[in-house]
């Protein structure tokens, strides 16, 4: 595999969420054999290998609440698409609808379309929303479990054999970091202390040769 082309995005905080002074980082086709086909086992391994655990598989419908972890980064690797995300702001409603397709979120953010093979290394603290315009219902929801963790004897298999249609992600955290879902306006006036979750020592793809080790904060320790 190419080394993948890297883009970075700049999302401050916004008067709701805290996003993140890292930035949020995209690798274009990762993952991608000759024949433009995603390998989703050897991102699993990967990520495994650079110490970030794979911990579910969704495919997204319609909408999904905008949300950030406060405790813990995130990888997500774009299985099937297309999709789109929209970074950085808060929902101002709870109608999916309008906070989705309608004007009802706060400016500040960013939308973008992804497609197989997008891999998001997203700090703590990022607000994002996944959804697929495409989709018929609101939500399908986890296909691994309760996305705290591969529900299944053989976890690599379970995901070999995941039949991939729609708009669907894989989701990886730093090994030992726990994730919870908040949202806009959880953490008003505390935002430094998701801004300070620490930096894992390795990048998901590229282990310690670039990406967060580059990019987030100068790490002291070897990856
Ligand atoms: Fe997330």
């Amino acid at each position: 595999m190419a080394k993948p082309q890297l883009i970075k995005y700049d999302i401050g905080p916004t008067k709701l969420m805290p996003n993140s002074p890292k930035p949020l980082l995209l690798y274009k086709k990762a993952f991608l054999g000759q024949d433009g086909k995603i390998d989703p086992l050897l991102a699993f391994d990967t990520f495994t290998k650079n110490g970030w655990d794979v911990q579910w598989v969704t495919r997204y419908g319609r909408a999904q609440r905008s949300h950030y972890h406060d405790s813990s980064h995130e990888t997500m690797i774009v299985l099937s698409g297309p999709g789109r995300i929209r970074w950085g702001a808060a929902d101002l409603d709870d109608d999916p609808e309008k906070h989705t397709y309608g004007d009802a979120y706060e400016p500040g953010g960013i939308e973008i379309e992804v497609e197989t093979g997008d891999l998001f290394v997203i700090p703590a603290g990022l607000a994002h929303k996944s959804f697929d315009p495409g989709a018929k219902g609101e939500s399908y929801g986890c296909l691994t479990g309760d996305a705290h963790g591969i529900e299944a004897d053989d976890p690599r298999k379970l995901v070999a054999e995941l039949a991939l249609q729609g708009f669907m992600m894989m989701g990886a955290y730093p090994r030992g970091f726990t994730w919870t879902w908040s949202e806009g306006g959880a953490h008003l006036g505390n935002f430094e202390s998701i801004w300070s979750v620490e930096t894992p020592d390795c990048d998901p793809l590229l282990g310690n040769s670039g990406g967060i080790r580059d990019h987030w904060e100068k790490p002291t320790t070897q990856c």
